[in-house]
C-alpha cells in the first residue's frame, strides 16, 4: 500500500502546530516560568527557541522528507552504519517514554473538563479543585488517574487509527484554530479580573538581576523547555514531515510554526497569570500553596470557581487544554506508529492497538506513584529530547552535509535559501556543543 501523505500544506503545517501547541505552552510553561524566575526566564527561553528550537526544527524535516521514512528507516535510508538508526530506535523509544506522562496528564484535563461541565467546579471546589495539598492525592495519582489516563489514551488511539489524513489532519485542522480563538477570548476575560496587573508584572516585566544571579540555573530548563514546546528532538517531526509529497518550504514551514506555538505560550501566560495573582496566587510557591505543577488545575480551577461567569470560562480552558493535549498526543503515538508500519508492515490498526497495550502499561505505572511521575515529566524527558536533538544535528551536519542544504533550499524562496549554509554549520557545530552544555549544567556533572 503506497505511504500516505498530507492532503495540503496547510493541514501538515496546523499538524505540526498542533503537535507543538499543547501541555507544555498551557501546563509546564506557566509553571516553569513561575519557578525559574518569571520573565528573566521567558527570555532565555525566547532566545533559545529562536536560536535553537528553530534550526532543529529544521534538521527534522529536512531528514523526514528526505526519506519518507519514520526516523529509524531514515537513518537505515540515508547511510551505511549500524550506529546511526540506533538513533532512531530511541527515537521511538522517546515517543513511547513522552506519551506514558503525557497521556496521565491529558487524564487529569478530562476529569476537570468533565468536571467543570457537570458543575463540580462550583460547589466541590475544596477539595477536588482549591485544595492544593491534596492535588497529587486526589486527581494526580492513584486509580482514578490510571482510568482517565487510558480514557485520554483512548482518544488518542481512535484519531491516529484514522491515518495520516483522514484522521491526524482531519482532527488538528478542526483542534487547532478553536484552541487559538478560545485562548483569546480567555486572555481578555482575564484581563478583566480584579490584580491582573499584579501577573503581568510577574510575568512581563523584565528583571536582568535574576539573570545576572543563575543564569546557568535557568538554562537547562529553559533549553528543555524550548525543545519539549516545539516538540523537537523527539523525532515527531521527522515522522510529520516524512508525509509530505510535493515540495514546499521547509524553512516558511518551520518559522510558522514556531511563530504559531511561541505566541499560544505566550497567550497561555497571559491567561494563567493575571487569573492566580487574582486569587492571591504567588506561582513562585511550590506545589502546596498554588503553585508548581498543580498551579494551572488547582489554583485556575479554584479561581474559576470565584469569578463571575467562572464555570462556563472552566469549561472553556479546561476544553482548550484538552484539544492542545490530544493534537500533541497523536504526534507521540504516530512516531512508533510509523515505525511499526514502515518496518515491519503491520497495519495500522495493529500498530494502534499494541502501542495503546504498551502505554497502557507504562502510563499506568506513571500515574500510580508520583516520583517516577515527576522523573520522567522532568529530568527524562529533557535528557531524551537534548540527547535526541543532538544526535539529529550532528547526522545532519557530518553526514547529510551537502544534500541536507539541497533538501533545505528544495522548494524555499530566495531568502531561504540565503540561510542554508549558515543553518548547516550552526546545525552541525554551535548546536550541538551548546546542547551538550546544557545538559551537563541541568544534571549538575562536576567543572560546569
Ligand atoms: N510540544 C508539545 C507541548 O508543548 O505540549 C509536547 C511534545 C509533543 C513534545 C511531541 C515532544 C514531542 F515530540
Ligand atoms: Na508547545
Amino acid at each position: 500500500m503506497a505511504r500516505e501523505t498530507w492532503a495540503t500544506r496547510v493541514g501538515f503545517i496546523l499538524a505540526a502546530v498542533g503537535s507543538a501547541v499543547g501541555l507544555g505552552n498551557l501546563w509546564r510553561f506557566p509553571w516553569m516560568t513561575a519557578e525559574n524566575g518569571g520573565s528573566a526566564f521567558l527570555v532565555v527561553y525566547l532566545a533559545i527557541v529562536l536560536l535553537v528550537g528553530v534550526p532543529g526544527l529544521l534538521a527534522e524535516f529536512v531528514i523526514g522528507r528526505r526519506t519518507n521514512r519514520n526516523p529509524y528507516g531514515a537513518f537505515r535510508a540515508l547511510t551505511d552504519s549500524r550506529v546511526w538508526p540506533l538513533v532512531g530506535v530511541f527515537s521511538v523509544l522517546t515517543g513511547v517514554v513522552l506519551l506514558s506522562f503525557y497521556s496521565v496528564v491529558g487524564g487529569w484535563i478530562l476529569r476537570y473538563t468533565a468536571a467543570s461541565v457537570t458543575g463540580a467546579v462550583g460547589i466541590g471546589a475544596v477539595p477536588y479543585f482549591a485544595d492544593p495539598g491534596a492535588f497529587f492525592g486526589a486527581v494526580a495519582v492513584g486509580p482514578d488517574a490510571v482510568v482517565a489516563h487510558l480514557v485520554f489514551l483512548l482518544l488518542t488511539g481512535a484519531v491516529v487509527l484514522g491515518g495520516v489524513r483522514r484522521g491526524i489532519e482531519v482532527g488538528t485542522t478542526l483542534m487547532v484554530p478553536g484552541v487559538a480563538v478560545l485562548l483569546v477570548a480567555l486572555a481578555v476575560w482575564a484581563a478583566g479580573q480584579p490584580n491582573a496587573g499584579a501577573g503581568y508584572d510577574f510575568y512581563l516585566r523584565f528583571d536582568p538581576s535574576v539573570l545576572a544571579g543563575d543564569f546557568l540555573g535557568v538554562l537547562g530548563p529553559a533549553a528543555g523547555q524550548a525543545l519539549f514546546t516545539l516538540s523537537v528532538g523527539a523525532g515527531t517531526m521527522i515522522t510529520y514531515a516524512s508525509y509530505l509529497g510535493e515540495d514546499r518550504s521547509l524553512p516558511f514551514d518551520g518559522a510558522t510554526v514556531a511563530l504559531l506555538n511561541t505566541a499560544v505560550g505566550v497567550l497561555a501566560g497571559l491567561v494563567v497569570f493575571p487569573l492566580l495573582f487574582s486569587q492571591g496566587i504567588d506561582p513562585t510557591a511550590g506545589p502546596t500553596a498554588g503553585g508548581g505543577p498543580g498551579a494551572v488545575f488547582v489554583s485556575l480551577a479554584g479561581a474559576f470557581s470565584t469569578l463571575p461567569a467562572g464555570e462556563l470560562v472552566a469549561v472553556a480552558f479546561f476544553g482548550v487544554v484538552s484539544l492542545a493535549a490530544l493534537s500533541s498526543s497523536i504526534s507521540m503515538l504516530e512516531l512508533p506508529v510509523s515505525f511499526l508500519v514502515d518496518e515491519f508492515g503491520v497495519s495500522r490498526p495493529v500498530a494502534v492497538g499494541g502501542l495503546l497495550v504498551l502505554v497502557g502499561v507504562t502510563g499506568s505505572a506513571t500515574a500510580l506513584d508520583q516520583s517516577l511521575f515527576g522523573v520522567v515529566a522532568g529530568p527524562v524527558v529533557d535528557t531524551m529530547l537534548t540527547l535526541g536533538l543532538t544526535a539529529f544535528l550532528l547526522f545532519v551536519g557530518w553526514v547529510l552535509g551537502r544534500d541536507a542544504v539541497v533538501e533545505f533550499e528544495r522548494g524555499a524562496g530566495e531568502f531561504a535559501r540565503q540561510l542554508s549554509t549558515p543553518w548547516l554549520l550552526v546545525v552541525g557545530v554551535l548546536l550541538p556543543v551548546f546542547l551538550l552544555f546544557t545538559l551537563f549544567t541541568a544534571l549538575g556533572l562536576p567543572g560546569v
